[in-house]
């Protein structure tokens, strides 16, 4: 017999159904509570609220388990490429031969951007954060294709408008971080994986001739890959709701990268950073900066350390910690930051105040030692999560817009003033 969760309000007893998924998480499906009862719930920042049903990403916080589409994401990490893995979550199986050879090719039609859109970024600030950047311009390729603003078109026109932003995402960022730098812009190149290219679009100048490591190129998949979904996290939460208004696909993702952007999200990698490169000019005391994190004083938190679901361990960051030994050891880069990253580890892993929280690395905390021995500068740290997240939003947008999901739209308490009468101005 199925469970049955039962409220007792005023003396009465209200039954609600419990629902359970394929990975026996249970939930207390409370969608008939105000209707049957006149309460709502009230769970600030979602902790405990299951926004919707999914099947692309399960996360188990107590266990460490991450897996896409049941695949696990070690097993991904190590063995797919970031266009197979996006594949995979947006249609909801490994591509074939031929299915990947399509949509390679497909991407490839559409890496171009209008040639229009170069004056926008000409109007920037050289110092202009590129996530700014990124998230404008990519809301602003709505107005070029004005017939995705119905997202409920033919399933070919969806796909067109996913195939135009894979395709396009790289070659926003990269003219983002040319534009900082006042460099030309340098057009897509085909010939080049989804990697390659991106770093090609980065890097090569028109007087040089492009050569990139390999082993850059493998670590950027990689990266991608464990960015690549994380279920009901900030950004993807904005995404769904942004698009549950029917917002078209263009919108909803730019209002994901605005939700990346903070510090206390995909944010965190360039604060990371940051963070290791003030510890190491203040002389790489390591205890003084865990005692500040731990001072509820400070405002300065462990950047890095910590996760809303992830409480014994995040297996993103234990496959990018292995990675960034790699790929230091390969490109022979001797970086002290990692070594001031790993002491902090160690530090903060054996204080009772991190035990006691289950504070752990994260996926950001060695990603920018990684992304900075790339040649990637810090202020695209959290450009190169949204590349990687793309599909990921993508996938959630679609199983959202098939399932019909209705307008996300939460319900509060209300605790301001009642009634007040209006007093003229002359009269305050
Ligand atoms: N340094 C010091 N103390 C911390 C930290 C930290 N990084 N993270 C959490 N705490 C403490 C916090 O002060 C609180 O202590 P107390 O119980 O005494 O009040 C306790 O741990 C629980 O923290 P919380 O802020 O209530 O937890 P949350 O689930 O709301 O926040 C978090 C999760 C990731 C926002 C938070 O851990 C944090 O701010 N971490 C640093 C930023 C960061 O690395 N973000 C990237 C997250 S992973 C990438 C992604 O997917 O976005």
């Amino acid at each position: 017999m199925s469970e049955i969760a039962k409220i007792e309000l005023g003396g009465t007893t209200y039954e609600f159904p419990v629902i359970e998924g394929t990975e026996n998480e249970k939930a207390i499906d409370i969608s008939n509570l105000r209707a049957a009862t006149g309460y709502v719930t009230l769970d600030t920042g979602y902790k405990n609220t299951g926004a919707t049903t999914s099947a692309i990403t399960f996360l188990d916080g107590e266990e460490g388990i991450l897996k896409y589409r049941g695949y696990p994401i070690e097993e991904l990490a190590e063995k797919a490429t970031f266009i197979e893995v996006a594949y995979l979550l947006i249609y909801g199986n490994l591509p074939t031969v031929t299915e990947l050879e399509t949509f390679r090719s497909n991407i490839t039609k559409h890496t171009l951007v209008h040639e229009d859109m170069k004056q926008f970024f000409e109007a920037y600030p050289a110092k202009a954060h590129p996530m700014g950047v990124l998230s404008s311009m990519v809301c602003s390729l709505s107005t070029f294709y004005p017939e995705s603003l119905d997202p409920n078109r033919s399933p070919e026109a969806k796909d067109l408008t996913i195939l135009r932003l894979l395709a396009k995402l790289p070659t926003l960022a990269a003219w983002a971080y040319k534009n900082s730098t006042r460099h030309p812009f340098m057009y897509p190149k085909n010939e080049f994986d989804y990697c390659k290219n991106f770093l090609y679009m980065m890097f090569a100048m028109p007087t040089e001739e492009f050569k990139v490591d390999p082993v850059v190129v493998d670590a950027l998949n990689k990266l991608f890959i464990l960015h690549a979904d994380h279920e009901q996290n900030c950004s993807t939460s904005t995404v769904r709701i942004v698009g549950s208004s029917q917002a078209n696909l263009y919108a909803s993702i730019s209002a994901g990268i605005s939700a990346l952007w903070g510090p206390l999200h995909g944010g965190a990698n360039q604060e990371v950073i940051e963070m290791l490169e003030k510890i190491h000019a203040d002389g790489g005391d390591v205890d003084k900066w865990v005692l500040k994190a731990k001072d509820k004083e400070d405002s300065f938190r462990l950047m890095g350390f910590g996760h809303r679901v992830y409480k014994n361990f995040d297996p993103r960051a234990k496959i990018i910690k292995k990675a960034c030994d790699d790929i230091l050891t390969k490109l022979g880069v001797n970086d002290p930051l990692l070594a001031i990253a790993k002491k902090l580890e160690q530090v903060a892993l054996e204080d009772e105040y991190f035990k006691a929280r289950n504070l752990y690395p994260n996926v950001d905390f060695y990603s920018g030692i990684i992304y900075k021995a790339l040649g990637i500068p810090t202020e695209m740290f959290t450009v190169m999560f949204a590349i990687g997240r793309l599909p990921g939003w993508i996938a959630q947008w679609k199983e959202m817009t098939e399932n019909k999901e209705p307008i996300g739209r939460p319900r509060q308490i209300y605790t301001g003033v009642v009634l007040r009468q209006y007093v003229p101005i002359e009269k305050r």
